[in-house]
């Protein structure tokens, strides 16, 4: 099971072993991590599971399609290059250790 690494705005890390197929985005959510709201439970209508995924992990990750990019316009937080939407990143083996950063703001 791959380890998923979420750091607070305040630099806490929280550590969490993450299903393959299962997003960041319900891995928070489910585990109650705080920064993570999924408001539209993953349908890409809310910008509400915006993360900063970490620069060494960014160009590992599968690119952001059209709609993604869209939704990215609407974060509440100003988005950067290492914006996503972690309803979009689905965990698999080869993400094991992946390190995003929370915003300090989803709405
Ligand atoms: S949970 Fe709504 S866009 Fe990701």
């Amino acid at each position: 099971m791959p380890r998923l690494v979420l750091i607070q705005p305040d630099g806490e890390p929280k550590d969490l072993m993450v299903e393959v197929g299962q997003s960041v985005m319900r891995a928070a959510v489910v585990n109650m991590v705080p920064g993570i709201v999924g408001e539209c439970g993953g349908e890409l209508t809310c910008a509400t599971c915006h993360v900063f995924v970490d620069p060494t992990w960014a160009a590992h990750l599968p690119r952001q399609d059209e709609d993604e990019r869209d939704m990215l316009d609407l974060t509440s937080e100003e988005p950067t290059e290492f914006s996503r939407l972690s309803c979009q990143l689905i965990m698999t083996e080869e993400m094991d250790g992946l390190v995003v950063r929370l915003p300090r703001t989803q709405r």
